[in-house]
């Protein structure tokens, strides 16, 4: 998709050529300012009762009398919010799905100056999400229609906000993009190899350095929870470092961790048949990092980022781990297994354990971690824990820019009380109440270094259902994290 901005004034849309001129209208009354052409139009289409000035309301028009463009689709977004923009972009957009316009203008009325920048990101990543089809391993998917180039139009004096709005939503919809493509690939192809290579082909393109470690040298780290995990596969796992260097090597960086498990059985306490094909999107917060990765690599920002993925299987055998096993972590901490299906906090303590040694700003992981946080919040936001109040902050506020958002959980001391063992330094289960957050406690035991944050997106990192597939969340919400540490 090709994304540009063009200076025009509304009061001059009817002069611009295009396929398709998309006008985005917010508030309940018709904005001041809007070209003749449009503004006779809208009010005839609401007296004639096509048309509202209310949320979801769209009006496709082939051939508008006075207009260049060749269609005109108009779009009430409601309320004068990002959100409520990026839905009725999503909604105008669609209405040129399988249809023959390839290039569509858009504008926005009835917002405010401000929110420009913010419009444009979001204008970007709804058009990315538009026009995105999962063909790898389905060639004849359907094609989603012509549309391959989006104008957004807006004042002269806000073509600086624009052009960030632009760059900032196309590298977030590439992100985005490569951690749906990882996630939707099925787990006899998404290898941990499969994310090795994947994570050298970015370090390529963009140059970072990239190390990846192979079973012998994770096992002369002495991470023997996260080998305990892949030992039951034959698939052999990998553990991935990556570093964007955009600041002085003096400078700490912040550490993403991403739970990289390509294929969740549940091991030797394998998980009921139902719906487990959708564990291949048990790495979805490997993709996010990886994603996040690619985001922050083109945006460029003056901040340094180590991004490392825990990948392997989870799978039962005759090697496999066993409940009632107990194992050393690279910590040094033992653990006894109760129940080998809680396989991504083994992976991810040892990977907490290694961010240490960059002596960290801050370390975040991301983990489809546990089915417990998908009862508690569904799949509108994704659960967020923190060790301090400023980083919760930021990674809420980040959540709520990049429409990505999270709901920040708790994390006191009396949750850890389940997970006391006979046999070991802690248990790798507690009761069930509380899931999301004893499987929180676990980790925060290994994250004692730094200021720590932990994101559980088992219930936003991908749909179930007719639309099933991975969402690419949460890329934007981490992204804008980022950003807002090289500030
Ligand atoms: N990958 C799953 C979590 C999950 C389950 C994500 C369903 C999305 C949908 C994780 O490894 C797991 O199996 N967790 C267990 C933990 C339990 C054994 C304490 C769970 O949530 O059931
Ligand atoms: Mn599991
Ligand atoms: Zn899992």
């Amino acid at each position: 998709m090709d994304f540009r901005s063009q200076s025009a004034a509304l009061d001059g849309l009817a002069t611009q050529a295009a396929d398709a001129l998309v006008l985005v209208i917010a508030g309940q009354v018709l904005p001041q300012g809007l070209d003749s052409a449009a503004a006779a139009l809208i009010k005839d289409a609401i007296k004639l009762g096509d048309f509202e000035l209310k949320a979801g309301q769209c009006l496709s028009l082939l051939r508008p009398a006075g207009f260049k463009a060749q269609r005109l689709v108009l779009v009430a977004a409601g309320a004068a919010t990002t959100k409520a923009a990026k839905a009725a972009v999503a909604a105008g957009l669609g209405q040129l799905k399988g249809k023959g316009a390839a290039h569509a203008a858009i504008a926005f009325a009835g917002f405010a100056a401000e929110q420009t920048e913010a419009l444009a990101e979001h204008a970007v990543l709804a058009a990315a999400d538009a026009v995105y089809v999962y063909r790898h391993t389905k060639p004849s998917a359907p094609a989603p229609g012509k549309l391959a180039k989006i104008t957004l139009l807006a004042d002269k004096d806000q073509a600086k906000a624009v052009k960030a709005g632009l760059t900032r939503g196309q590298a977030i919809a590439a992100g985005i993009e490569l951690a749906r493509e990882c996630a939707n690939r099925p787990g006899n192809y998404a290898t941990p190899s499969f994310l090795a290579d994947q994570v050298r082909g970015l370090g390529r393109s963009h140059g970072l350095k990239v190390e990846v470690l192979d079973q012998k040298a994770i096992a002369k780290l002495g991470m023997g929870s996260f080998l305990a995990v892949a030992q039951g596969s034959d698939e052999p796992p990998r553990f991935i470092v990556a570093r964007y260097e955009g600041a002085p090597k003096t400078q700490a960086p912040v550490v993403l961790v991403g739970k990289g498990i390509t294929f969740d059985s549940g091991g030797i306490s394998l998980k009921p048949g139902a719906e487990m094909d959708e564990m291949k999107f048990d790495m979805g917060g490997a993709a996010s990092v990886l994603g996040t990765l690619r985001a922050v690599a083109e945006l460029k920002p003056k901040i340094n980022l180590v991004v490392i993925i825990a990948a392997c299987e989870n799978m039962p055998s005759g090697r496999a781990l066993k409940p009632g096993d107990v194992i050393t972590s690279m910590s040094g901490q033992t653990i006894e297994v109760l129940n080998t299906d809680a396989e991504g906090r083994l992976i991810l303590c040892d990977a907490l354990t290694y961010a240490e040694r960059f002596k960290p700003k801050a370390v975040v992981d991301v983990a489809t971690l546990t089915g417990a946080c998908v009862i508690a919040l569904g799949g509108v936001r994704s659960g967020m824990y923190a060790s301090d109040d400023e980083l919760a902050q930021s990674l809420s506020s980040a959540g709520d820019a990049a429409l990505d958002p999270c709901w920040r959980m708790p994390l006191d001391d009396e949750y850890e009380e389940g997970l006391k063992s006979n046999f070991a330094d802690v248990a790798n289960v507690g009761s069930r109440a509380g899931g999301s957050i004893t499987a929180a406690m676990f980790l925060k035991r290994f994250a004692t270094q730094y200021r720590w944050g932990h994101l559980d997106i088992a219930g936003t990192a991908w749909k179930g259902g007719a639309a099933k597939g991975g969402t690419g969340r949460p890329v934007g919400l981490l992204t804008h994290f980022v950003l807002s540490q090289a500030r």
